[in-house]
């Protein structure tokens, strides 16, 4: 499967709307995209329902996302959210943050959840290396995110995309449930 990449990643310095790497036209993007058959595109607040189910099927109730934080995160300028439409509909998402410090910025790669009938298609890596190119474009020198220890498939994924594993992170995901803390420099 191919991509065709809108990137919807903003920064403070971005103009409103602004797209932070975007590659070509966007002409050239729908084209390749109709061709290809996987886009992604900035979330909107029309996706939400389409979010929310993917996030229950994700995730446990406590950590599944609920309509209010999607649209939190969606509609906050500072949080970039991508969203995978494959054949047409809505296949998965993925959230990056990124944080001001003293000297420099800082990444973290928030939330990442993929359909299930939409797996193993390369999916989640291509929204992945989305978010990791829009990183480097907003000047973040580090990536970081937490996933679930028992998680193989998702620490799998991260690390094909050039993360490393730090440290466990005890009772990360609720009691008995450990994370693993992940970090990526980006060049
Ligand atoms: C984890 C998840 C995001 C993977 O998405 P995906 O689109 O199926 O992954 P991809 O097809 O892009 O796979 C990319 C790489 O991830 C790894 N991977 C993906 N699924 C895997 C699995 N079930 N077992 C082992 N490795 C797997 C492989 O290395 C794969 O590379 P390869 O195809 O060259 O072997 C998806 O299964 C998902 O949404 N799971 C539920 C939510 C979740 O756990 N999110 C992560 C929270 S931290």
């Amino acid at each position: 499967m191919g991509v065709v990449i809108g990137c919807p990643m903003r920064t403070d310095d971005d103009e409103p709307g602004a797209s932070a790497c975007d590659s070509a036209g966007p002409m050239a993007q729908m084209a390749a995209g109709a061709a290809m058959g996987l886009l992604l595109r900035d979330a909107t607040p029309a996706d939400i329902p389409a979010l929310m189910a993917i996030e229950q099927v994700c995730f446990d109730s406590p950590v599944a996302f609920n309509r209010r934080r999607i649209r939190n995160l969606i509609t906050n300028p500072r949080v970039y959210t991508s969203v995978a439409v494959v054949d047409g509909s809505v296949a998965g998402w993925a959230v990056g943050l990124v944080r001001r410090h003293h000297s420099h910025r800082s990444g973290r790669l928030y939330n990442l959840a993929i359909a299930t009938a939409a797996r193993g298609r390369g999916v989640g890596r291509r929204l992945v290396e989305h978010l990791l190119a829009c990183f480097s474009r907003a000047g973040v020198r580090h990536i970081y995110l937490e996933v679930e220890a028992g998680n193989a498939a998702a620490i799998a994924l991260y690390e094909r995309c050039g993360f490393t594993q730090v440290r466990t992170l005890n009772d990360y995901f609720g009691s008995g449930r450990p994370g693993i803390s992940m970090r990526r420099s980006v060049t």
